[in-house]
């Protein structure tokens, strides 16, 4: 038998429909009618691993839905902890994990709050309404400008703002992931969804011979197969599935694999395209015979190439924006270079777990706070050149001294956290540059959705950890959120 007639072309198609791929059996002269006659590609399921939640109380209030909307859309995993699941659907939509609690009621904010929460948005505030029988023709205050008679709905201050955040962070305190290392694939509870993310990518694809597989087996995952040189293959591998959505690990250092191989010398690939047959960025590791090791493959360290060939000019990495990976036994290392230890025939890799490595020290816990809270308290002020929540503070049951308490809460926990304390807020929708300040003498206004915005810069944001100050919006120039990352890293910490 030639060799030619070894290349499996039933693994061939399996192959190519398991990526999704079929679409490009239509290039090969005289294969189309045979696949295609009664096939069509199968939709496979969008998959995706998981990352750190983001956990966010207050969500259904003004600067909560936006925080909430732009964390979708970037791609986060995000619970939203409101008072009413129903209330909240009709504000976020159906598509979000919702935790019905009280942030007022302890028992109510049980530790499954907190499963595989990585940082906390916290976005609540005591319920003001106008007094009753005031009415919008009367009203005098308005975003921070005029204001109409205003009074505590519901809970206190004391209540929301003081013994609610302290619930909060009690439960934080305890609960709250460790972020430095975010398990993606953990074999060892491994789900069948797992199992279908990874697939066979062999040499078949080239013209080769070369079959492996991926399996399940007593709490790890293994690749194996038999890689042989024939009809000039050389490689097996296995591929996830493109995630969808594509994983954001901004803020690590790179990936960490657990694994037990047999001596070979193995690759593991990233992609940041949807391509089937794009750039892949590769980091080679050796294994030792039988014996668990630790692999880090730094992202900084990963090479650019295509077909086992490097590719000068590639794009950069974008760690925010994988879309699969991975693990393959090649003949060739990188360019004409072969492979030292490579031997055609049977191999196996074992695979425990696989995580994003060297989070960053970012905030776990931001709280929208407010300029001013420390004023009612200062002799040095006067009371009648500050704004309206200055100057109603008492009316509305100390709310601004509450507010402090909490802040205190925060500040004492442990937890890294940030304190913004935005000036009056607005419903503007244009972007607005900021403006930092520390010491609680701003005034001025600011819209939600850039205090939203800052959020999500702050929470990728190392330097703003155990920083509180003000905000607000500035007319100089559109300053953009780049900028904000840089100008809270020049803030000074609390002491
Ligand atoms: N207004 C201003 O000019 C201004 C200025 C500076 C700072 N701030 C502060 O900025 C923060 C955000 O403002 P905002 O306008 O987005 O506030 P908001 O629209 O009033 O939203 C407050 C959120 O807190 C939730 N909440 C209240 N009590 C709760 C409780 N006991 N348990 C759980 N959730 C509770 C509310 O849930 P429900 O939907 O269930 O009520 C709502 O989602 C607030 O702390 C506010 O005081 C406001």
């Amino acid at each position: 038998m030639s060799q030619q007639t070894n290349w499996n072309l039933r693994r061939f198609v399996q192959t190519l429909t398991y990526f999704d791929v079929i679409p490009f059996l239509s290039k090969l002269p005289g294969v189309k009618p045979m696949i295609l006659g009664n096939q069509t590609a199968t939709v496979n399921p969008t998959v995706t691993p998981r990352t750190g939640t983001i956990l966010v109380a207050g969500a259904t209030g003004g600067v909560g839905k936006r925080v909430v909307k732009r964390l979708q859309q970037q791609n986060y995993p995000v619970r939203a902890l409101v008072r009413s699941i129903e209330r909240a659907r009709s504000i976020l939509g159906e598509d979000l994990e919702f935790y019905e609690g009280d942030i007022t009621i302890a028992d109510s904010l049980k530790p499954e709050l907190m499963d595989d929460v990585t940082a906390m948005i916290c976005c609540t505030g005591t319920r003001i309404e106008p007094v009753e029988g005031d009415t919008p023709d009367r009203q005098k205050y308005y975003q921070g400008v005029t204001y109409y008679e205003p009074e505590v709905a519901e809970s206190t201050p004391e209540a929301v703002e003081y013994k609610g955040i302290n619930n909060l962070v009690q439960l934080a305190s305890n609960y709250i992931k460790d972020a430095s290392y975010q398990p993606i694939f953990d074999f060892r509870q491994a789900s069948d969804d797992t199992k279908a993310i990874w697939g066979a990518l062999d040499d078949v694809v080239m013209g080769g011979v070369s079959a492996s597989g991926f399996s399940i087996e007593e709490n790890k995952g293994v690749f194996s197969g038999n890689v042989s040189t024939e009809n000039n293959g050389g490689f097996a591998s296995i591929r996830t599935r493109n995630f969808d959505p594509p994983l954001n690990l901004s803020g690590y250092e790179g990936i960490y694999l657990r694994v037990k191989g047999d001596g070979n010398r193995y690759k593991f690939f990233l992609r940041f395209d949807t391509r089937w047959d794009g750039i892949g960025y590769a980091y080679s590791f050796d294994t030792q015979k039988d014996s668990w090791i630790d692999v880090y493959v730094p992202f900084s360290q990963l090479k650019p190439v295509f077909r086992a060939k490097l590719v000068e000019d590639a794009p950069p990495i974008n760690e925010s924006q994988i879309y699969s990976m991975q693990l393959m036994l090649s003949k060739f290392e990188y360019n004409k270079e072969l492979n030292p230890y490579f031997q055609p025939g049977a191999f196996r890799l074992e695979i425990e777990q696989i995580q994003a490595y060297g989070g960053a020290k970012t905030p776990q816990l931001i709280m929208i706070s407010s300029a001013g809270v420390t004023r009612p308290s200062r002799s040095d002020l006067d009371l009648s050149q500050e704004p309206p929540a200055v100057q109603m503070n008492d009316q509305l049951g100390g709310i601004l001294d509450w507010k402090l308490a909490g802040e205190n809460c925060i500040r004492n926990s442990g937890l890294r956290y940030t304190i913004i304390r935005p000036c009056a807020l607005t419903e503007e929708t244009e972007s607005q540059g900021l403006r930092f300040d520390q010491g609680d003498t701003l005034k001025g206004q600011v819209s939600r959705d850039t205090i939203a915005s800052l959020c999500l810069e702050l929470l990728n944001t190392p330097d703003a950890a155990h920083k509180t100050f003000e905000v607000s919006k500035t007319d100089e120039e559109v300053n953009s959120p780049q900028s904000w990352r840089q100008q809270v890293s020049q803030l000074q910490p609390d002491s």
